[in-house]
């Protein structure tokens, strides 16, 4: 029986409507309300306040299927399995059923002839094998028996395999995998689902969440115990199909035909034009989402715009050499647009946008990319050794266009690794330039602010007023602050006291920015621009008409005098020690920095 994406979609939504589950729509590819991710890579992610605690509005049994983009392995895309877009189908339970009712249900669905009637000699599990934090999952395991997966297909396995938390805090738990035979031989007596010689191909994960890993590395129970399952609609299509390929299943196919249209050369001919074929296939399609999102992305230099150009050029080039002309792109993403019309409507709401913004994109980047490839070959045939100078790298982007990361690709295509850290630093001078005056005056200020500790108090104030902003919403305003050597103090308006969980949101937040290295950078301009780009802070009079506006990553933004550190990475971890009231609808926070 061949499983369209649809078919998978339709019957997983009835499976768990049928279930008592209300069925929710995709939240956006660029999250709401967390700042610690660029894009939504999980279907747990739109939903973490309500594994949190928070009531959701459409009840406590959700299913969706969810879109995702993750860009972490991007250079393996255009291999047989790596994709930046997916989306995953999710059933959740928030504080409702548990494990034995996943577990069942999960079975149910695989193996019942109303559902996909897979053969369930062909299912194995894993589950986890417990640790000093959580205990083994015999239960779990158990339920798997009770359903008729044998013991010797049931394999226990440790915190790398069986655990499953995004990031490094937040929700988490112990989970139970499953996983589709395809008959390839075992590739040796110790073969087991753990192992990557295709024998074993995962195609379901839930997760019995039902910690909080703080950022000490402790866990802590959640409130509530849920489930969070994740299955990836794309790579099951291609299990159950028996494909080789993901690129093989519908989803792709009228890309590929559009991209052979307009290359004149046949998908699979060979490795190299089968890899471009793929990588454009796939990064367009993540162009076409991001660009049609309802939060929605454009090109640019910076946090998610910066990923987008990225995936977009690296089309491009691929395009290019394939010799496919000006304008490609956005055919091939009117293909995507009729392929998703019934399911992501906001592609043909959007697809004005999508084929402007594709066309522009490209017609930019093929202005400069040309001459910027000739540039490098001619750099290279000069210079000694194999490493491409960082100068090099920053002039291809600076000047041509070519994020880093291409001008990396372009290296190891040509046999050439490149001074990342050297462009990095390059790219720092140039910013420092072009800030120089602001930065002139910090470096003062910084002399006179009396202290290492106190300024970096300072800068985590900033941090805390930006987390709290998005735990509890924008009605938090600074009402106070006051710095000591050892604490920070801040008083801010709202209107009852925090939850814990709101307290260790907030915790995680900040200690998660500090974690990331935010660079923390000053500019100054007038008070109306200052509003205007977003940055929050006090607009009173006693600023005058230009202002200094501190930017820390992607995570705040604030009118302030400063002194500040210059780098959120230099701050210890944050540590909330009092939440109390401080007058009528103010609340006090009292926190340290530990080192
Ligand atoms: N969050 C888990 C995953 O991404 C299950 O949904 O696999």
């Amino acid at each position: 029986m061949k499983i369209t994406s649809q078919y998978l979609r339709d019957k997983f939504l009835d499976f768990f409507r049928e279930r008592g589950h209300a069925v929710i729509k995709s939240a956006s590819l660029i999250p709401e309300n967390d700042p610690s991710v660029l894009f939504t890579t999980a279907g747990m992610h739109p939903l973490i306040p309500y594994l949190l605690g928070q009531k959701h509005p459409a009840g406590r049994r959700l299913t969706d299927v969810q879109k995702c983009v993750r860009t972490g392995d991007i250079e393996e895309v255009g291999d047989d399995s790596h994709l930046t877009f997916f989306e995953m189908l999710g059933n959740w339970s928030l504080g409702d059923y548990f494990n034995r009712e996943s577990i069942a249900w999960s079975y149910e669905f695989l193996t019942s002839k109303r559902y996909l009637g897979l053969d369930p000699d062909r299912l194995s599990v894993t589950v986890f094998a417990g640790d000093d934090d959580a205990p083994r999952d015999d239960e779990s395991a158990k339920i798997w028996e009770n359903c008729g997966i044998p013991r010797e297909r049931i394999y226990f396995l440790p915190k790398k395999n069986n655990w499953w938390i995004a990031g490094t805090t937040g929700p988490c738990g112990p989970d139970t995998e499953i996983f589709w035979d395809t008959g390839k031989p075992a590739c040796s007596d110790s073969c087991d689902p753990s192992c990557d010689c295709g024998k074993y191909l995962e195609i379901w994960n839930n997760v019995f969440m039902q910690y909080y890993r703080k950022a000490d590395g402790s866990y802590e129970p959640l409130a509530q115990k849920n489930v969070d399952t994740g299955m990836g609609l794309e790579r099951t299509v291609c299990v159950l199909n028996g494909m080789r390929s993901v690129y093989d299943i519908d989803l792709f196919q009228g890309a590929l035909a559009k991209i052979c249209q307009l290359s004149g050369k046949t998908y699979g001919d060979d490795a190299a034009t089968t890899k471009a074929m793929r990588v454009i296939a796939d990064h367009v399609r993540t162009a076409t989402f991001l660009l049609g999102d309802p939060v929605g992305v454009v090109p640019s230099n910076v946090d998610q715009g910066y990923v987008l150009r990225r995936l977009i050029r690296r089309a491009v080039r691929m395009a290019n050499t394939l010799g496919m002309p000006q304008g490609s792109l956005s055919q091939i993403a009117r293909v995507y647009v009729d392929v998703y019309r019934d399911v992501y409507s906001e592609l043909s709401d959007n697809s004005a946008k999508i084929i402007d913004e594709l066309d522009k994109e490209e017609e930019r980047f093929r202005k400069t990319l040309v001459a910027g490839e000739k540039e490098f070959l001619k750099v290279i045939s000069h210079i000694q050794g194999s490493v491409v100078p960082g100068g090099t790298a920053f002039k291809l982007y600076d000047t041509f266009g070519f994020p880093v990361e291409m001008t990396v690709e372009l290296a190891a295509e040509n046999g050439y690794t490149v001074d990342v850290e050297g462009f990095k630093q390059k790219y720092a001078e140039h910013q420092a330039k072009s800030h120089a005056g602001s930065e002139q005056r910090f470096k003062g200020g910084m002399a006179e602010g009396g202290g290492v500790e106190t300024t970096r108090l300072h800068t985590a104030t900033h941090l805390l007023q930006a987390a709290l902003r998005r735990v509890l919403g924008d009605e938090v305003k600074q009402k106070g602050s006051n710095i000591t050597p050892e604490r920070l103090r801040f008083d801010f308006s709202f209107s009852r006291p925090m939850t814990q969980e709101e307290i260790a949101e907030t915790e995680r937040l900040v200690n998660e920015a500090i974690e990331r290295k935010l660079p923390v950078t000053c500019e100054e301009m007038p008070i109306e621009e200052a509003r205007k780009t977003g940055a929050i802070g006090l607009f009173g009079d006693r600023y005058g008409d230009v202002v200094k506006v501190y930017t820390m990553g992607d995570f705040s933004k604030e009118i302030c005098g400063g002194p500040h550190a210059a780098n959120t990475g230099e701050l210890g971890r944050f540590v909330i020690t009092k939440e109390q009231s401080s007058s009528a609808g103010v609340r006090r926070i009292k926190a340290e920095l530990r080192y």
